[in-house]
């Protein structure tokens, strides 16, 4: 299994790749092609169908890091703390010790250097998440883009370094911001709309497959179109069984 240590010592040297998973089959794919499996809140919009995030609960976390962890061998699992688990060191460190039971490696939260410090001091790996942290900025915008936010965020970076944090997600941030911050902490940063300077990247495995199409933010590429295809493969189930071709003989017994 890769370690958040590995993580680290990859900075600089070699990029990090991460996607999303939330079930099983998708983890079991995923293993060993990419670095890190990020268990994220996402979850909540693109397999639980809510708006955004806000109402993603520790027992949908709970039991999608059970199948991830079920499918992935190698890849570093990090599990997403969702919005209202970790306002408060103790709470919040009991929360990220359900997601380590069910099989996460580490936790992510976002901003809260304080508390990202109290986890690392209690044990826990935990990665950062500054920028358009979707549990609180629901507006889609670009983050950092004049001095003193770009100035807020480079901070927010330098806590969450100083808070142990092993590596740290840009959300939607100018790449020569992320660039500057990349380049003056220790820790990897995971860019997510950040651009290309960043130590790794991440993206929503259903935005890349074209499996949720509510909206599409301008850094998401698509690499496959598997949401045309389900539906194609559905189309020509329900003909064939409304036409009496399937099941034919092939696919009964005698
Ligand atoms: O929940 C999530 O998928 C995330 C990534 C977009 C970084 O936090």
């Amino acid at each position: 299994m890769i370690t958040p240590q590995q993580i680290k010592s990859m900075k600089s040297k070699q990029k990090i790749v991460m996607l999303t998973a939330y079930d099983y089959p998708t983890a079991k794919l995923m293993d060993n092609i990419v670095d890190i499996i990020l268990v994220g809140d996402s979850l909540g919009m693109v397999v639980l169908g809510y708006k955004d995030t806000t109402k993603v609960t520790m027992q949908d976390m709970i039991r999608a890091t059970e199948a991830v962890a079920r499918g992935a061998i190698n890849s570093l699992i990090v599990g997403d703390l969702p919005i209202g688990t970790y306002d408060e060191g103790k709470i919040a460190l009991e929360n990220a010790n359900f997601l380590l039971k069910a099989g996460a490696h580490a936790v992510k939260i976002e901003n809260r250097s304080e508390i990202a410090e109290f986890l690392t001091q209690n044990g826990i790996d935990v990665m950062g998440h500054i920028g358009l942290t979707p549990q609180t900025i629901t507006n889609f915008k670009v983050q950092g883009k004049d001095e003193e936010s770009a100035k807020k965020l480079f901070e927010e970076a330098k806590a969450m370094e100083e808070a142990g944090c092993f590596s740290l997600v840009l959300e939607c941030i100018p790449l020569s911001l992320a660039k500057k911050i990349t380049e003056s902490i220790s820790i990897p940063t995971i860019g997510i709309g950040a651009g290309i300077h960043c130590n790794g990247q991440v993206l929503v495995s259903h935005d890349i497959l074209g499996l949720f199409d509510a909206f599409k933010p301008k850094f998401v590429k698509r690499y496959a179109e598997i949401g045309l295809n389900m539906r194609e493969a559905f189309e020509r189930y329900a003909k064939e069984v409304r036409g009496e071709k399937f099941p034919s003989d092939e696919f009964s017994f005698h």
